[in-house]
């Protein structure tokens, strides 16, 4: 079949791939999207032509590269879009095969890769965790024993699942039993300092726009994000080891054209990156980075995506935006407190809770576990900080303490 120049072929869509309809719609491109078979039927009015896949959303990279790969040879698109982890290999093969814009096969397969990371950051200069790889974690018992705390971690999870705050030997002990079919794992020096992510939009491995995201998580041991705050602002020092930071990583890791997402640490010694991806953030940064800036971010991606000129960035931010996050106490949803209130401040953009009265809340050692979100744009950082301050003083999940065994899979 002849390429469809004025086609955008998504890899999966979701929740998180509908902004990009509506840009892709906005810019009279039609959508075609490679969808999970799971999810087909929520999908298909959405978009002009739908592509089966067997895998699922954080499941197999394998199972979504062999379906993109399929719906490219079927019809070659102007462009494909993939934005979340298990989709990004998938994606960069076949814009690598097919001569479309992506971030370049290299900087995917670096993306999905913590352990990637770290070897290649060190040639370029770029501060991180001192880190060993390991296959055994009981092997790497006397490495953490001169670094304590330590953290351990999965190489390609996301949403901070299996990454665990390890302080002295008996946890380091009992975690390299608990763990010890998990295989490889990372373990790291635990680095300290303020948290920051750092959001750009790349064309021709050129930074074109960048935001800085200032992060509160929960902490040792599990690091919940719980409240973003877009459109942070540093000392004009920081504000320069930030921008040469997002530039050598991008350099380092090859990317060439789309989004990059960023976690770093700020430490007395300058940043320490966590690590980075080459794909959508979530969290709804982008839609915070979209109101911030009053520049659509998803519109952006997929101009670049169907290689589409861009207009000016923007110069500066025109709302400081804010997301937070709910994370009860373990036990059992009593009751969900102060919604509608949080909904009717001016400074809230959308204010959802995902429990109900009855449901068992399990703890939060993943994102994917958290209650509820709240959407903030404010037209001052000071007005933002009075908005979130109200929003944690009036909304709230009420417990009841937990007596029975942990009931898994409760709603997040
Ligand atoms: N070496 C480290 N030192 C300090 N904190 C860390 C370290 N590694 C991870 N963390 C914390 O754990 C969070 C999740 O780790 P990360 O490597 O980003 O995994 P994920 O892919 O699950 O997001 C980080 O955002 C940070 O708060
Ligand atoms: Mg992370």
């Amino acid at each position: 079949m002849p390429p469809d120049t004025n086609e955008l072929l998504l890899i999966g869509v979701g929740l998180m791939g509908r902004p990009y309809i509506e840009a892709a719609r906005r810019l009279g491109l039609s959508v075609r999207a490679v969808e999970a078979a799971s999810r087909a039927d929520e999908i298909r009015g959405l978009v002009d032509d739908l592509e089966l896949c067997e895998g699922e959303y954080g499941g197999l990279d394998e199972l979504w590269a062999e379906a993109a790969y399929a719906a490219v040879r079927r019809r070659r698109p102007a462009g494909v879009l993939a934005f979340t982890e298990s989709h990004v290999l998938a994606a960069a093969l076949v814009q690598e095969r097919f001569g479309l814009p992506g971030p370049s096969l290299e900087a995917a397969v670096i993306s999905r890769n913590k352990a990637l990371q770290r070897g290649r950051f060190p040639a370029h200069g770029i501060g991180q965790p001192d880190h060993r790889l390991t296959d055994v974690l009981a092997h790497a018992g006397a490495w953490a024993a001169e670094r304590f705390p330590v953290v351990v971690k999965p190489l390609s999870s996301a949403g901070s699942a299996g990454v665990e705050l390890v302080p002295d030997g008996p946890a380091f002990r009992a975690a390299a039993v608990r763990r010890a079919a998990e295989r490889p794992l990372l373990v790291e020096s635990c680095v300290d300092g303020p948290e920051y992510s750092w959001e750009a939009l790349v064309q021709d491995g050129r930074v074109w726009f960048a935001n800085l995201t200032a992060k509160d998580t929960t902490g040792p041991p599990d690091f919940v994000e719980v409240t973003h705050r877009v459109a942070a602002r540093l000392s004009p020092q920081r504000t320069a080891q930030v921008d040469t930071l997002g530039r050598a990583v991008v350099g380092a890791i090859g990317m060439r054209t789309g989004v990059v997402h960023l976690e770093f640490r700020l430490t007395a010694s300058g940043p320490a990156v966590m690590e980075v991806a080459v794909r959508t953030p979530g969290d709804h940064l982008l839609e915070l980075c979209s109101l911030a800036y009053g520049v659509d971010w998803f519109e952006m991606a997929v101009r670049l995506a169907v290689g589409l000129p861009l207009p000016h960035p923007p110069r500066h931010p025109v709302r400081y935006t804010a997301a937070h996050f709910l994370i009860p106490e373990p036990g059992t949803v009593v009751a969900v407190e102060g919604l509608e209130e949080t909904r009717a401040q001016p400074a809230v953009v959308r204010a959802e809770v995902g429990v109900a009265p009855g449901d068992v809340i399990g703890g939060t050692s993943s994102s994917a576990q958290r209650a509820g979100y709240v959407l903030l744009a404010a037209d001052s950082p000071e007005e933002r900080e009075e908005a979130l301050a109200q929003v944690r003083k009036a909304l709230s999940v009420v417990m009841s303490p937990r007596t029975g065994p942990r009931v898994e899979g409760a709603p997040g």
